[in-house]
């Protein structure tokens, strides 16, 4: 996979895309991820990349010029499955959203700042606007980084044990159940016996149980999605 995300501030994405399993990704050659100031692209003496609304009211506007222009060199060289712009109105992203994704070969992802990009980006290039949750951060940067590394975990071969990601919470719209490591009892607290007992049937089945109840508990909407 490849993926080219544009951003007023690359360096924002230099961290989280350095370490773990993404940093691993990337050694392994799964994955390509470029980060590219689109204020290069602005044609303007200052390099400005937002002007004010037209119409009035608070706050700047990204200009269309400056991302189109970096967009459509991208474009020339690659084609690309989604041109994808964070925005507290696009779809909420979810569990589904990730693995469609995941299975894309290039893919960009723009990253917005103040009030937001010109409309006619949004009209002429983007393919699907996508918020990761409903409250307003102030770019989009950490939003790409949470839709990077919820999609590069699920190539194929980037997590070591390849099941690992199937059995993630929301994977079946069920939360994960609740698991335990060495020691056996902790300050008088005992891992479950079934979990020692060496039946892997009745494990599965306890597991099972566990993420149930964790999500009618929990998460009781998630139970009416399909
Ligand atoms: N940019 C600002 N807020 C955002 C959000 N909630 N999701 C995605 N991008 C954003």
């Amino acid at each position: 996979m490849h993926i080219d995300i544009l951003t007023i501030f690359p360096e924002m994405l230099d961290g989280p895309f350095r370490e773990s399993i993404i940093k691993r990704a990337q050694e392994k050659e799964l994955v390509t991820i470029r980060l590219h100031n689109f204020r290069e692209y602005s044609t303007n003496k200052h390099k400005n990349v937002d002007d004010y609304p037209y119409g009035g009211g608070a706050g700047m506007v990204m200009m269309a010029d400056p991302i189109v222009n970096c967009i459509e060199s991208l474009t020339s060289k690659r084609t690309y499955d989604d041109i994808i712009y964070l925005s507290p109105d696009g779809e909420l992203f979810k569990q589904n959203v990730a693995n469609l994704l995941s299975v894309k070969k290039n893919l960009i992802i723009l990253c917005g700042h103040y009030k937001g990009i010109d409309e006619r980006i949004r009209q002429l290039v983007v393919t699907r606007e996508i918020s990761i949750g409903d409250y307003v951060l102030s770019g989009g940067e950490l939003a790409a980084a949470v839709l990077v590394d919820t999609i590069v975990r699920l190539i194929p071969g980037v997590l070591g044990d390849e099941t690992s990601a199937l059995s993630d919470s929301f994977q079946d719209n069920l939360l994960s159940p609740p698991v335990y490591t060495r020691p056996y009892d902790f300050r008088g607290m005992t891992v479950p016996d079934i979990l020692l007992s060496g039946n892997d049937k009745e494990i599965a089945l306890w597991k099972h149980e566990q993420s149930m109840e964790r999500t009618r508990k929990r998460r009781p909407g998630l139970l009416d999605e399909t």
